[in-house]
């Protein structure tokens, strides 16, 4: 005990748990003990993976609701460590898979801490909390897990024994059962087991990929996409794309969408969204303008034939409207005021109007061609109503000028709910709304602008579900999402995040039984992730498959190195550049 907490092992087997007899008597006979432990070695020694497999590494000690405190004998920790089998080389470790026995079922655990003993009663060995995530029925012939299933039925008694779990076990573990699901890697620490997510649960209720930065996130939201389109072709996926990196990501497979072709007919804003636009005002000026564009906006809308067939208009019905016409009623009702302060509002509302149209880049929104009754087509296109072989929108918005992309991304969120809730009587469609940079437009209070967007994708991830609209959030800043966003979240999958609060935020809302898990996070390496929840039987840590090149993301690090070592062509260059700046088109 003295000589550096090592622990002899006389020492360990003066405890009953790890005294031979009692283990051959628990093993069964004909599985090794102690004893016969120089015959299960191979010709150089070492012990070979059944003998690991076989015997016991600890022994459950304290047993609670949630978690259990299991002693490891570090002697069969450190015999493990150089075993082939790279599920038993990780045993003891955290965030390791280990089984007790509870009669004729296995009870599969994850390690969460681990610590040196430090009472005599613990014998040196190493004391680890574990938490259950299910249990198991035991394989007569190999004694491995099978039939695994999620929750607890019976938990241990103190004194029964700790096993490894085999990659035999692993794989059974995390076998799909039968539910439709995709493939998206392997599950550490094995090279070869599928990591699969189960595709109704995982998009019936939310999803968030979190991630610092260059952590991998956008190429693994590509191959989660790319995946859920090659299950289902005639999908209805639109994706939010800030930055304009998942275009060559979805040559292929996408509706690509920016703003040289989007056409998003400005009279499909609903009231608050025109405020956003057309309003310049503040404070109580803002209300007086507000009120003023209110009436003017209902009168512009009435004058549409359609208003006439449907009858009661409201500000927000989306009724196509000529920006003229609410120019001129703004006019007019201007016209009937005395001379005086009274007409500054509508004054200044008009010029704000005036300024848009006359603007090139808003063209894609607010062109004189836009005024037809598109709707029809518009959401036919972006919704992918039919798929024609492409069941992705990636509606790039990184052209779209910078004071109103939130309020555009708040438009095409709002129609993906909106057209759900009026189509709730229709066979339903569900749609697959995914937002990158998410934090930006669903921010928390503290970096709230008061914006629709935000309002509109929280009412999502609460309210989606029932209309059959699921939301897949990706972000790098899980702290700075609004309250309640991440825990409407059903599926997480985390990727490394090397801030201190981000992990805290991640792990408030991850469920209990994953918090062995949650502990590996500041440790994953680039392209790894832990998931966990509806979308998985069980949590697990998952290396991401390979991507192919052709369908990754376009990625902004650019090589100072390599770029800096070469010249030529920079007047071209120049030149090119300007044209597109004073353009203001690419
Ligand atoms: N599954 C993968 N297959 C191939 N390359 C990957 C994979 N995941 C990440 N990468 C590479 O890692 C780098 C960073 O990934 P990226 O997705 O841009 O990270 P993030 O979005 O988190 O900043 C990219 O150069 C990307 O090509
Ligand atoms: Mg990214």
């Amino acid at each position: 005990m003295a000589d550096g907490g090592k622990v002899s092992m006389s020492e360990m087997s003066r405890h009953a748990a790890f005294d031979p007899a009692r283990s051959e008597a628990v093993t069964g006979p004909g599985q090794s003990s102690r004893d016969d432990r120089q015959a299960n070695c191979d010709p150089t020694g070492n012990p070979v993976s059944l003998d690991n497999a076989r015997r016991p590494i600890g022994v459950v000690r304290d047993v609670a609701g949630g978690t259990t405190i299991v002693v490891f004998d570090p002697e069969r920790l450190h015999e493990c460590l150089s075993d082939a089998d790279p599920a038993i080389a990780m045993s003891g470790q955290v965030s390791s898979q280990i089984k007790i026995r509870v009669g004729n079922t296995w009870l599969l655990g994850v390690v969460r801490t681990l610590r040196q003993a430090t009472t005599a009663e613990e014998h040196g060995g190493v004391v680890a909390e574990v938490d259950f995530m299910g249990e198991g029925d035991t394989e007569r012939l190999t004694g491995n897990i099978y039939g695994f299933r999620r929750g607890v039925t019976r938990y241990p008694m103190p004194g029964a024994l700790a096993h490894v779990a085999t990659r035999a076990d692993l794989a059974q573990i995390y076998a799909s059962d039968g539910r439709p699901n995709i493939s998206i890697g392997t599950v550490h620490p094995t090279k070869d087991i599928r990591a699969g997510i189960y595709i109704d649960s995982f998009l019936g209720k939310h999803f968030a990929l979190l991630g610092s930065t260059g952590t991998g996130k956008s190429t693994s939201a590509s191959l989660i996409l790319h995946r859920i389109c090659e299950l289902a072709p005639q999908g209805h996926i639109v994706m939010i794309d800030p930055h304009g990196e998942y275009i060559s990501a979805f040559r292929d497979r996408g509706n690509l969408l920016d703003v040289s072709n989007l056409q998003m007919p400005y009279w499909l804003m609903n009231f608050e969204e025109h405020c956003e636009v057309f309003l310049t005002s503040s404070g109580s000026d803002r209300v007086v303008d507000a009120d003023i564009l209110a009436r003017c906006l209902q009168q512009s809308r009435a004058k549409n034939r359609l208003a006439a067939a449907i009858g009661k208009i409201t500000v927000d019905s989306p009724i196509p409207y000529l920006l003229s016409d609410l120019v001129n009623i703004l006019q007019n009702e201007m016209g009937k005021l005395d001379k005086g302060t009274g007409s500054i509002p509508y004054q200044r509302i008009k010029t704000k109007i005036e300024e848009i149209r006359g603007d090139p880049r808003y063209q894609f929104m607010f062109s004189g061609m836009l005024v037809a009754d598109c709707m029809t087509d518009f959401l036919a296109q972006v919704f992918r109503l039919p798929a024609n072989g492409k069941p992705i929108s990636i509606i790039d918005v990184s052209g779209v000028p910078s004071e109103i992309t939130s309020t555009v991304v708040a438009v095409l969120s709002r129609l993906v709910f909106d057209f759900a809730v009026w189509a709730r009587d229709e066979e339903t469609r569900p749609i697959l709304l995914v937002c990158e940079e998410a934090h930006r437009y669903v921010p928390n209070e503290r970096n709230a602008d008061g914006s629709s967007v935000g309002r509109v994708l929280s009412r999502i991830a609460k309210e989606g579900r029932k209309y059959g609209v699921s939301l897949g959030l990706i972000t790098q800043r899980p702290s700075d999402l609004a309250e309640g966003v991440l825990s409407q979240c059903g599926t997480i999958i985390a990727m490394r995040l090397n801030n201190e609060r981000d992990q805290a935020h991640v792990r408030a809302a991850m469920p209990e039984g994953a918090r062995g898990f949650m502990d590996a996070i500041p440790a994953l390496r680039n392209r790894e992730c832990v998931v966990c929840g509806e979308g998985v039987s069980i949590p697990m840590r998952v290396s991401f498959d390979d991507l192919d090149a052709a369908l990754r993301p376009a990625s902004d690090d650019p090589s100072f190195a390599a770029q800096w070592s070469k010249s030529g062509g920079e007047d071209a260059m120049i030149e090119r550049t300007l044209q597109r700046w004073r353009a203001q088109s690419r």
